[in-house]
């Protein structure tokens, strides 16, 4: 069997998901022998399959949908970011061969963030997050250990709001969907993680005229790049930054934990990604 490292994402389907993209662009980028590969596996096989990830030629994974829930439970340990989401997306065997657990989302989430907005810090006392899925649970996780001392979240179902809230604390209050718009004038920052907006999926219908000037707007939908949201956004001079950006950055991570060296979200990778999104 050849030495050279080689990870993997792990889905239910696979066949859609761009880590292969970033991850092979990296291992070509800087000259890595090693490997990045999908495997499609069913719910039922998860369990057994990520228990011997040796056994199959991995010195580690990512996980997607529908498996991230299974992978924390599946993993012998797991950082405070998976414990608090509820999920993992990033596996390894660390030198015992016990499989260990990252979530990486909050992280891509945050970078991203501070990366289309490095002072968006300054003027978000308040923050509203749109959705109560598992993005969410990582974008809360984020802005609450950024220091977001008030974090409005509404949600279509407001049970699931609810329930996040009773989760993550005291910073968390819940905003019924019909009045998001009422509280947007004391926002400085606006995240969406629901899918409305995506192509095939109904617009997000929100008037981000309500927001302060100095407000940041974000969306985790990449698909398109440019929502109507951050189009909106835009145009009323508002900082606007889509989601690819937190797809790139939470893939760093695993990247450097499998293949020994932490790699770059460059403009480059960004294009290349891009150029692979239109060919669905
Ligand atoms: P993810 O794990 O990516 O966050 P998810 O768990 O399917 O995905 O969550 C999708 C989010 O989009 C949910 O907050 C969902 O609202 P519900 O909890 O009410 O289902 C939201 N969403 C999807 N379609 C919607 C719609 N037509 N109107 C409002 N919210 C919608």
């Amino acid at each position: 069997m050849s030495k050279a490292p080689r990870a993997c994402v792990i889905g239910w389907p696979v066949e859609h998901s761009r880590s292969p993209a970033i991850h092979g662009y990296w291992l070509r980028q800087y000259g890595i022998d090693g490997a990045y590969e999908k495997e499609a596996v069913p719910p039922e096989d998860f369990a057994a399959f990520v228990s011997d990830l040796s056994a199959h030629g991995y010195v580690g994974a990512n996980v997607t949908l529908p498996h991230k829930e299974a992978a924390l439970r599946a993993a012998a340990s797991a950082d405070a970011a998976a414990e608090a989401i509820g999920a993992a997306n990033t596996l390894w065997l660390d030198a015992n061969g016990a499989l260990q657990a990252s979530n990486t989302d909050a992280y891509g989430f945050m970078t991203n963030l501070y990366a289309g907005a490095p002072r968006w810090r300054e003027t978000c006392d308040v923050a509203m997050v749109l959705g109560a899925g598992g993005a969410a649970r990582a974008v809360l996780y984020g802005l609450i250990e950024a220091g977001v001392s008030r974090i409005l979240l509404t949600n279509r179902t407001v049970a699931k709001a609810e329930t996040l809230a009773r989760e993550f604390g005291a910073p968390v209050e819940v905003l019924p969907w019909e009045s998001k718009e009422s509280a947007l004038s004391a926002c400085g920052l606006l995240v969406n993680t629901t899918s409305l907006g995506m192509t095939g999926q109904p617009p997000l219908d929100i008037m981000v005229e309500a927001l302060p000037q100095s407000a940041v707007v974000t969306d985790i939908v990449y698909v398109p790049l440019e929502t109507a949201l951050l189009a909106a956004a835009r145009r009323r001079g508002l900082a606007a930054i889509d989601g690819l950006g937190m797809l790139l950055h939470q893939a760093v991570p695993g990247f450097e934990r499998w293949f020994g060296l932490r790699p770059e979200v460059t403009p480059d990778l960004r294009a290349h990604v891009v150029a692979t999104l239109g060919g669905g």
